[in-house]
């Protein structure tokens, strides 16, 4: 492996200056594993084996050190995802203002559970904590866009817009 994150194990970063540049904002190699990991997935669409080789290397660990911090973020993936990501929150005012349902609805419709990516790549659905807009339950973050105060209609009409 160089410093520029040419891999012999699989995994290479298409963009080696974003890697040096990642770098060169942190005082020590592994203060850049948090950072290196978006980067990856935003390429990779997930954090795959090669991915965790490649990074425990390029900042010196073990990738037993790599994993631990993968495992602590929900939003760092292991398998790979559908096109949208639905994440519906589950925490106290969500639930209590219809979560439940609108993770029903995409079940029944869709034919998945939480967890779960429709045959087509289309959707994966996950139960999340707190989205931090409890004021506006309940709350479903679809990529990286809320949709709030949702009824099971407009949830609907809004899973429809998405190919
Ligand atoms: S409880 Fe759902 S956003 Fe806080």
């Amino acid at each position: 492996m160089n410093s520029n994150g040419k891999s012999m194990q699989g995994f290479t970063f298409v963009d080696p200056e974003r890697v040096e540049q990642i770098f060169s904002q942190y005082p020590d190699k592994k203060s850049a594993t948090l950072p290196l990991l978006h980067l990856a997935q935003s390429q990779h669409g997930y954090i795959s084996n090669s991915v965790i080789n490649t990074i425990a290397d390029l900042v010196d660990c073990h990738p037993a050190i790599v994993m631990d911090c993968v495992s602590f973020y929900t939003m760092l993936y292991t398998k790979p995802q559908g096109r949208h990501i639905i994440q519906v929150c589950q925490t106290l005012s969500c639930s209590l203002n219809g979560a439940d349902s609108l993770v029903d609805h995409v079940m029944d419709k869709y034919e998945i559970k939480p967890g779960e990516t429709t045959a087509d790549d289309r959707f994966t659905l996950m139960k999340v904590e707190c989205l931090g807009s409890c004021g506006t339950a309940p709350v479903v973050q679809i990529n990286k866009e809320y949709h709030e105060g949702l009824s099971t209609q407009n949830f609907d009409k809004l899973l429809e817009s998405f190919e």
